[in-house]
């Protein structure tokens, strides 16, 4: 397994462009099963859980083409398989996203249980009574879900429990192919969510209430399919300006909207540092002066993102002052703090609540990243920290961030990446 060797201590400087969001892309590339016509998607990132969705798709028979300006283009006339490799699916939990597509389409899908990070029991009830909702039949064998419909799906009302990002959006694209009207309540208000219905509108759906806690899908009889660029990565943006704040550095993301992480700018701001923006970039300077602590507590959007819990948790461990960070969406989301430790962090952690005494300084040593977004935060801690870290198992953060060694040596850091 390839590790990151990082010589800290480096305030980053610069500027950068934010590529395009991962969480909007994997619903978006299932979404193109819906389409009867081509569907050309741009603006994807170049990550291994795009790599892994386009090869879902490819395993499916759907026939892909991308041209030089990465632009995706997807023909779904080729469909001949409807059961997904299980070793493909493993490898990533959106993979459940073909489920409500497939279903809906093509009548059938056979999907196992999905893999992804391990940050703890991720259940799927709420896609699978959703598609039930909707008149599915779904027989759960063998780590296999098994879903079938006679006839087409059919529109009905679905109150979710939790607003599920994931199941928010596999119902919707289950139910923009069903007879008759389908009404989710207390979905899910991502802002990926709005991406995922302004293209399959801009496809051929008719779906109402994007960004309310209530959607309104009119099923069609067929989507045509068409062209759409995906948003850029929010959580991205936010990973870089938590490198600003734990490096006492300035950086402009370039291509970043702001609007969609306002829970996240707010604390950006309380940590002291200037905070500026325009419509499609964020600038944060903290003058060359430590972070002051600040309290975080994940929740749905518009709440702060569990995303960028661990980032933060970096910010809080240089910053002056004690601050707690409560994770209330994930049950094993805090990994990052025994690493943390390791370099000098002090952290104290009950159940999901860490309680950190900010340090004037890290420093560097052997660390292991556990999930995604561990690692971006490991490596934000690498960078900030004084002397060398080294960070095994660094393929968690190639599912997430786009060129994150070349953009980071962009604004200073010195990062080399070893095979193990
Ligand atoms: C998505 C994001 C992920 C983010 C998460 C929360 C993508 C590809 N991934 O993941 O980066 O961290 O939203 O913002 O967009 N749950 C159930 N039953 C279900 C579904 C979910 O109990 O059927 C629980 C999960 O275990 C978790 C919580 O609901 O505790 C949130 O999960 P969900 O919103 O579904 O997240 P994902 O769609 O998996």
């Amino acid at each position: 397994m390839e590790k990151l060797i990082i010589q800290g201590g480096t305030s980053l400087k610069g500027s950068l462009e934010i590529s395009g969001s991962k969480n909007s892309s994997l619903p978006i590339l299932a979404g193109m099963l819906l389409c009867e016509g081509k569907t050309t998607v741009a603006n994807l990132p170049h990550l291994q859980d795009v790599t892994t969705s386009l090869e879902l798709l490819g395993s499916l028979g759907v026939e892909l083409s991308i041209d030089e300006n990465r632009y995706v283009e997807a023909d779904t006339r080729t469909v001949h398989s409807l059961a997904t490799p299980p070793e493909l699916v493993g490898k990533m939990r959106a993979s459940i996203l073909v489920l409500g597509p497939m279903l809906s389409r093509f009548g059938e899908a056979t999907v196992s249980f999905p893999g992804g990070c391990a940050i703890g029991n991720r259940p799927i009830d709420l896609h699978i009574a959703g598609m039930e909702s909707l008149g599915a039949e779904i027989i759960i064998e063998d780590g296999f879900i098994k879903a079938s419909r006679k006839g087409r799906l059919r529109g009905a009302t679905i109150i979710l429990p939790f607003p599920s990002v994931g199941a928010t959006e596999n119902i919707i694209m289950a139910a923009t192919l069903a007879e008759g009207t389908t009404r989710i309540k207390n979905c899910a208000l991502e802002p990926e969510i709005i991406d995922l219905i302004k293209c399959l509108n801009a496809w051929g759906a008719n779906i109402s209430g994007a960004g309310t806690s209530s959607i309104v899908v009119q099923g069609v009889k067929k989507m045509d399919g068409g062209f759409f660029r995906v948003m850029s990565d929010r959580i991205e943006t936010a990973t870089y300006l938590a490198a600003a704040a734990a490096t006492g550095g300035k950086i402009r993301t370039m291509r970043a909207d702001p609007s969609n992480i306002s829970a996240v700018l707010e604390k950006f701001r309380k940590t002291g540092g200037d905070l500026t923006f325009g419509v499609d970039w964020i600038e944060l300077d903290m003058r060359g002066k430590r972070p002051k602590a600040v309290n975080i507590t994940t929740g749905p959007y518009p709440c702060f993102p569990t995303d960028m819990q661990a980032q933060f948790t970096v910010v809080n461990s240089l910053a002056i002052g004690i601050a707690q960070v409560t994770e209330t969406i994930f049950e094993n989301r805090l990994a990052q703090v025994q690493e943390l430790r390791c370099m000098g962090a002090k952290i104290a952690l009950n159940n999901n609540v860490a309680v950190i005494t900010g340090v004037p300084k890290l420093t560097g040593t052997h660390v292991m990243a556990s999930d995604l977004r561990a690692s971006a935060a490991l490596v934000i801690a690498g960078v900030a920290a004084e002397g060398e870290t080294t960070i095994d198992e660094i393929h968690h953060v190639d599912r997430g961030y786009e060129c994150f060694e070349e953009k980071l040596h962009q604004l200073g850091a010195k990062i080399t990446r070893l095979p193990s």
